[in-house]
């Protein structure tokens, strides 16, 4: 398979075969090959602020438990009750000191550490040692208040992981102190991630055909877009679309002093004309800022999730949605409001988008693809260059209609998956 993935997957030359959208053989080497070797987005972590909060989120298949343990640490533990396997917590998310074991009652500290085994004299007499017992801790770090973790000790450290990415993550994770609001929705989808991830990289040509609806709502503008914006990549799989100017500011005006302090002058720059912006974090993250014209002004709302696999072709989309800390009541409100209507489970966005990924999905299914090596047109925008004055990293194109970072993100991926 690998030897065939090298023969058939050419993202330079704008191709991408349609068994890879689906083949259940490609999904377990992308379980082997990248969700257990690369840096994978958990928690924010305004969602554990306080000691014994935790919850339990995915790697790749694995159930792991995120806690801000009794100790203050975050910890991110493998959710495998160590004596026989028995998934550990099956809450979402709540408050514990500790977790007992469903099957047998063994107890673990919201540290991982197995704290008691029940009748252990008379079962163990003194044999069982509970210090080589506690819960696998698997390695994390934080950038921006985004907890990651990776299986991979070997990996590069996450803040090399992310690289030029970061200039944009700050402005909508550090542009101001955020808090989400609530915990995340999650709805199931019966289409690749890579649909998704693809989607959020490169993929503003959409946007007035599937989303038309909302163009002739008046939300969002119905001109041409495709003189409109910048794509950028920054490298690892990692890349953005970036629609501005706007000529309105899409964020609370009185927290304008903050955001100059806590931005670079041309981040800022950045930030006082953006209409939208749509990050990929390679492998299945997306953030989302977007804006629109809601009850008399220009509203932002920023959100981000993870097109969380669960099978060659099934999605679980987990969606939070964050806001400035210290934004009016009102804000809050309207910008909830403006994502419940667009990108939240029952979005109208939403909807138009999910539907096109399943029938690509259920499309991309079959022998006849595998023997005639149907491929994917991905060659959009292969005649222009990139421009040298945008002020952000990375390499960025004028406008954002093209198909450059796709090609660069099924590179990236091409190299992970064939990966000796
Ligand atoms: Fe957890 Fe036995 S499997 S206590
Ligand atoms: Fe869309």
């Amino acid at each position: 398979l690998i030897q065939h993935l090298k023969e058939t997957v050419k993202p330079e030359e704008g191709i991408i075969p349609a068994y890879i959208f689906s083949h259940p053989k490609v999904y377990e080497l992308e379980m082997e090959k990248i969700f257990l070797k690369s840096w994978l987005f958990l928690a924010h972590k305004s969602e554990i602020p306080n000691k014994g909060d935790f919850v339990t989120r995915q790697m790749g298949e694995h159930s792991v438990i995120v806690t801000h343990g009794s100790d203050g640490d975050i910890h991110v533990l493998l959710n495998v009750c160590t004596h026989r396997g028995m998934k550990l917590c099956r809450m979402d998310h709540g408050n514990e000191k500790s977790f007992v074991c469903p099957y047998h009652g063994f107890n673990f500290k919201n540290t991982g550490d197995l704290a008691g085994v029940p009748f252990q004299k008379e079962v163990y007499g003194d044999t069982l040692d509970k210090s080589k017992m506690g819960l696998k801790e698997i390695r994390h770090d934080e950038y921006a208040g985004l907890i990651f973790a990776t299986f991979n000790e070997e990996a590069v450290p996450l803040d090399e992981y992310l690289g030029d990415i970061k200039w944009y993550l700050d402005l909508a994770f550090n542009r101001a102190e955020m808090e989400v609001q609530g915990p995340p929705m999650k709805w199931v989808v019966n289409a690749s991630w890579k649909l998704g991830s693809d989607n959020t990289i490169s993929d503003s040509y959409h946007t007035l055909v599937s989303h038309g609806s909302i163009a002739k709502l008046g939300l969002v503008p119905s001109g041409d877009y495709s003189k409109y914006g910048y794509q950028i990549y920054t490298g690892n799989g990692h890349g953005l679309n970036l629609g501005m100017p706007n000529p309105h500011f899409a964020f609370p005006e009185e927290l304008t002093e903050e955001y100059k302090e806590r931005l670079s002058p041309e981040q800022w720059g950045v930030l006082e004309k953006l209409k939208n912006m749509i990050v990929c974090v390679s492998p299945h993250m997306m953030i989302l800022i977007s804006s629109m014209d809601f009850k008399g002004k220009q509203v932002s709302n920023t959100s981000f999730r993870l097109w969380q696999p669960k099978g060659p072709d099934k999605i679980e989309i987990t969606q939070w949605q964050i806001v400035e800390k210290n934004a009016t009541k009102e804000w809050k409100e309207l910008s909830n409001q403006t994502n419940s209507l667009t990108f939240g489970a029952s979005g109208i966005f939403e909807q138009d988008d999910s539907e096109n990924w399943t029938d690509i999905t259920q499309n991309s299914k079959g022998a006849y693809h595998l023997q005639e090596n149907t491929f994917f047109n991905y060659t959009q925008g292969m005649h222009k260059k990139p421009v040298d004055d945008f002020v952000g990293p990375g390499i960025a194109y004028e406008n954002k209609f093209n198909e450059a970072n796709a090609r660069a993100f099924f590179r990236n991926w091409l190299d992970q998956v064939t990966a000796e």
